[in-house]
């Protein structure tokens, strides 16, 4: 039984070097390693300041009365708690899940509840229901790169909308299912971030939600409305949900990951009645059940725990370091930038000076110890590389604010090499002929 294993392979991501290439199906096509993904390796080193990652911040969590919770839990409960239970979910946890939606003005019942692994397992089941290959998928431009991930791999093609200060601009959105029925495009439904969008920072006004949602109703088109930050208003404020203004034709998605804990993977859908059943089937198919541990350790501690004092808590925190980011770019950035200024939520959005590309510049911010996720990650169609997302949730204020200033440093001196080249874009300068800065 001494016999050596093979040496493995060194990995190569070079595709055609895969020998399972022939066989993957053809929605693999589409499945590639996000930027963000990528960069994380790299932006997790330290001496990095990380502006890149959207981590929650846990560090207010009362972890002394969660470990006793869950001691107890397991001692009481412990048979349930470890056992399978429905793919609908802990009947429990949709009851107070429905109270946590109240606070949006939803009304809903517990049993159009589906409890998922995440928002990001909702995303991928509703995409999953709805959208064969070639359909159409209109979303916000910028957007959440992992709904964009869900929409590649089932082969749907999205088309974006941009969005203002005031959020997705209702007429783009006129303009796009016009172009999509002109061009005989079967659009199945409008994926929106409403509240402190992930990445780009804004709300949408409250005065477009009735506009948005009539046109969706004039072209058919469902609305899937993903709200992971909806409670983590700055100022205690919070939004009506689109849900709440039409429920029969908006499917929402709702999170624990941003206002408990998101290594429990908690979150669910709330449905149209018929679209809940159909939902319930293919979260059976997926996972059998949500895990039935972490559903009853969510349930306790929205039962016994100051969960909406908890909320404001971290609200708090972010607040802090949104006011640090904030008064760091005003005081650092170099002329020609502008960004957004979230009033919740865990990101500010930066447009930079034509001729930077802020993805060609990244390895350059990674070396003076910064790092951000450029924008092209956030579009489906390149789109892009004048931006960037810079989130503040996690660092402390203090290395956000030297996060900026290096980063403010690096922006400069790429301005400095656009004004003597005339472009920093590496296709326009870099090449053995012209060797880039990192390598001449
Ligand atoms: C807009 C948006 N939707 C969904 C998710 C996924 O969240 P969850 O942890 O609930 O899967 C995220 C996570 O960052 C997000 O920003």
């Amino acid at each position: 039984m001494s016999e050596k294993r093979p040496a493995r392979q060194p990995h190569s991501g070079h595709h055609n070097l895969d020998p399972h290439l022939p066989r993957y199906a053809a929605r693999t096509a589409g499945m590639t390693a996000s930027e963000i993904r990528a960069l994380f390796a790299v932006a997790s080193r330290p001496e990095v300041v990380s502006l890149a990652g959207g981590m929650p911040n846990l560090a207010a969590l009362p972890l002394e009365s969660l470990s006793s919770q869950m001691a107890e839990l397991i001692a009481k409960d412990g048979l349930t708690a470890l056992q399978y239970g429905s793919a609908h979910g802990v009947p429990a946890l949709r009851e107070q899940i429905c109270e946590v939606m109240a606070l949006e003005e939803i009304s809903a019942h517990p049993d159009d509840v589906v409890v998922t692994v995440g928002s990001q397992m909702g995303l991928d089941m509703v995409t999953r229901l709805f959208c064969d290959p070639g359909d159409v998928v209109i979303a916000e431009g910028p957007s959440y790169v992992g709904a964009l991930g869900s929409f590649a791999a089932y082969q749907a093609e999205v088309v974006h909308v941009a969005m203002d200060d005031q959020g997705l601009v209702p007429e783009g959105l006129r303009e796009a299912l016009a172009q999509c029925r002109t061009h005989g495009k079967r659009v199945k439904f409008l994926y929106t971030i409403p509240n402190f969008h992930n990445p780009a920072g804004v709300t949408l006004a409250v005065e477009r939600r009735a506009e948005i949602l009539e046109i969706c109703r004039e072209h058919d088109v469902l609305v899937v409305e993903d709200n992971p930050y909806g409670l983590l208003g700055f100022d205690g404020q919070t939004y009506p949900a689109l849900r709440s203004m039409d429920p029969d034709n908006v499917v929402y998605l709702g999170s624990f990951s941003k206002t408990f804990a998101s290594g429990l993977r908690v979150g669910w859908v709330l449905a149209p009645h018929a679209v809940r059943e159909k939902l319930v089937l293919a979260a059976e198919s997926a996972t059998l059940c949500p895990p039935t541990l972490n559903q009853l350790v969510v349930s306790r501690y929205l039962a016994t725990h100051d969960w909406k004092g908890q909320i404001k808590t971290f609200g708090e925190n972010y607040r802090e370091r949104r006011d640090a980011i904030l008064s760091a770019l005003e005081q650092h950035m170099p002329p020609g930038c502008s960004w957004t200024h979230p009033d919740g939520g865990f990101y500010v959005w930066v447009t930079v000076p034509e001729g930077v590309d802020t993805k060609a510049m990244l390895p350059r911010a990674v070396t003076a110890r910064v790092a951000y996720a450029s924008g092209t990650g956030f579009y489906a169609d390149g789109f892009g590389s004048r931006q960037m997302r810079l989130s503040y949730c996690y660092p402390t204020p203090e290395r956000i604010r030297e996060g900026v200033r290096r980063l403010a440093a690096v922006l400069e001196s790429e301005m400095d090499l656009m004004r003597t080249f005339g472009s920093v874009n590496p296709r326009a300068v870099s090449g053995p002929e012209n060797p880039s800065p990192d390598t001449a």
